[in-house]
């Protein structure tokens, strides 16, 4: 016998559907997509004034739904309607936001009822969608009867009105400025679809951060209007740079005004630039297309120019504030390293790092870190300033040789870097025939990584290597050592500046295998420091692992073979010497 079966649809898929938002103001920007894609020009969202009982009215002028409309498209689950219509608008070719024929449930999620009004071609319908009903329906998705209405109405109207109410009492009140933030990013750049939340315009000016304006008078071109804010970097932004507008109408893409070709802003913070110009003055400039302006205008030359300035000089005061904070931590670092400088070189040496770290902006902080040590190994090494000199030497002298001078001292910066990160590789490739000889002995390992202690990720320093206990404990503990194992030597003790944290190391020879004894030693010498130097960490560094370890491995204790912890330099290394030799980031325009 043969029959067939088919799938039963549980009507809480409706629900679950419309969960998947990260927060309200998230979900309602499913609503505003919706009326994107309806052509809408205006759309007004009203939130509910704080402790109140009111709804949350989502309305627009867009081409709204009839009757059948409401029916067949609205209420079909998962409908991709850009397989059926394409992927832009029928009016007014926008490229559709909708893509799953599941936005409307975005609604469900921030509450308990959704009515939907909508008016086209003389007709007003509505339908009312009720979680509660929805979730006590336990058979089929189908099954479930929606109130449903239609009358005429005036053949003018248009567009649709979704009004949420009885909001789910587990999300917070909806924020009016956190919802225009997100709108903004997205619909910033539109110039035929306004969003007003609460009465208010959402304009630039919603994107959290900095905003300038200026005014200015320029001769050739006259009044031009500047507003641009520099996001605070926690959301991205969406289409970063500032457009010309002429007559209101954007001409081209948004772009950086030339800064993006310039070394002295990194691309993380001009990424977060969002602006637009009016500046009528060039209508005569702009091309037949409307799609850019003369190249060769002279209006637009004194623009570029007048933007450049005012926009490098905000965005580097935001990149040096910004700057300090971040790397207030490395700096103190560098500072005291450079302390040990002879004092007519630290000048030198300074501007050098501040030109590393601004090149390096963005990046995280420990291969930050890494770079910097480098760079100082560098410094601290007599070639560089022979350089050095000679540019200063040169400076007295004939342009042609003033400018080699300089060429190799911009090469050198990272011929220096270069090197460094060479000989670390060579010390990796000793390193790695060391272990793969069977006769090597744990203190031979230990002098090397004490030496290098780059391999252990750059971020420690010595605090004793290879002292009794009694020693260690009463020269940095200043305390009378009471432990048992007054006469016993830890194999390494390490502090890292940054973290504040302790490392204890033990070496194993690398014909052995790390076992729970080995942990249990290291462990014991941990209690003997008790609260004075904590927190702490423990490495055990082995030829291998014993499985067990890892698999119930100990609090604040890490097994590693000397096989991973070459790996783990090499990979720094690698990096180290790839962004030698391309920049850091480079900059990509996400355009519309
Ligand atoms: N505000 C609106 N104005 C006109 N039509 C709408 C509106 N909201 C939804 N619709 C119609 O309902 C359909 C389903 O919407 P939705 O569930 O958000 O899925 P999607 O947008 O992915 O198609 C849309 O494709 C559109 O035809
Ligand atoms: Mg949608």
């Amino acid at each position: 016998m043969s029959e067939t079966v088919s799938f039963a649809v549980d009507p809480r898929l409706a629900t679950l559907l419309g969960e998947s938002y990260r927060s309200t103001e998230q979900a309602l920007k499913e609503l505003v997509d919706n009326a994107w894609d309806a052509d809408a020009e205006n759309i007004g969202i009203t939130l509910p004034t704080e402790m109140s009982d009111e709804p949350i009215i989502v309305s627009d002028d867009g081409t709204g739904m009839t009757e059948e409309e409401l029916r067949s498209e609205y209420l079909k689950v998962a409908r991709d309607r850009r397989q059926l219509k394409g992927d832009r608008t029928l009016g007014k070719r926008r490229q559709v936001r909708g893509r799953r024929g599941i936005g409307k449930f975005a609604g469900l999620m921030i509450a308990e009822q959704m009515e939907v009004v909508s008016r086209a071609r003389g007709r007003v319908s509505s339908l009312l969608i009720d979680r509660t009903q929805i979730n006590a329906t336990s058979s089929d998705f189908e099954a479930i009867e929606i109130p449903f209405s239609s009358t005429n109405c005036d053949p003018s109207q248009h567009g649709t009105t979704v009004k949420l109410s009885h909001l789910n009492r587990r999300l917070s009140h909806p924020n009016a400025e956190k919802l225009r933030r997100i709108l903004v990013l997205d619909y910033g750049r539109a110039t035929d679809f306004k969003i007003t939340v609460n009465g208010q315009l959402t304009t630039l000016h919603d994107i959290s951060g900095e905003a300038f304006s200026f005014d200015q008078s320029l001769p050739a071109m006259g009044n031009v209007k500047m507003s641009f804010a520099i996001s605070d970097g926690k959301h991205s932004v969406k289409h970063p740079g500032i457009v010309i507008k002429v007559s209101g109408k954007p001409i081209g893409e948004p772009s950086f005004f030339g800064l993006d070709k310039q070394e002295d802003i990194p691309p993380q913070v001009l990424k977060r630039v969002y602006g637009e110009i009016e500046a009528d003055g060039l209508l005569d400039d702009v091309t037949a297309d409307w799609g850019a302006i003369v190249e060769n205008s002279v209006a637009y030359g004194e623009l570029e120019r007048y933007v450049q300035d005012v926009l490098r000089e905000e965005l580097q005061k935001t990149f040096k504030r910004e700057f300090n904070l971040v790397h207030a931590r490395i700096k103190q670092q560098i500072d005291k390293r450079l302390a040990a400088l002879p004092e007519h070189r630290r000048p030198f040496a300074h501007a050098q790092l501040e030109k590393i770290l601004q090149r390096f902006y963005g990046e995280n902080e420990e291969k930050i870190q890494s770079i910097v040590t480098v760079v100082l190994d560098a410094l601290e090494r007599d070639e560089y300033w022979v350089v050095l000199r000679e540019i200063h030497n040169a400076e007295h002298g004939s342009v042609q040789h003033f400018a080699d001078a300089l060429t190799a001292f911009g090469l050198l910066e990272l011929v220096f870097v270069g090197k460094q990160a060479k000989s670390r590789i060579d010390l990796l490739d000793s390193l790695d025939k060391l272990i793969s000889n069977s006769a090597t002995l744990e203190q031979q390992l230990h002098q090397v990584i004490e030496h290098n202690l780059w391999l252990l990720g750059s971020r420690y320093a010595l605090v004793s290597s290879n002292r009794t206990m009694k020693t260690v404990v009463e020269t940095y503990m200043q305390e009378h050592y009471k432990g048992k194992n007054a006469s016993k030597r830890p194999d390494l003790l390490l502090l890292s500046e940054m973290h504040g944290e302790h490392l204890l190391i033990e070496f194993k020879r690398p014909s052995k295998t790390i076992d729970r004894d080995d942990e249990a030693q290291a462990q014991k010498y941990r209690d003997d420091f008790g609260t004075k130097l904590h927190p702490m960490k423990i490495w055990l560094i082995g030829g291998a692992v014993e499985k067990s370890l890892r698999l119930n491995s100990a609090n604040q204790v890490e097994y590693i073979s000397y096989t991973d912890l070459i790996g783990r330099a090499r990979a720094e290394v690698d990096w180290l010497m790839k962004s030698l030799v391309e920049p850091p980031s480079t900059l990509k325009l996400a355009l519309p």
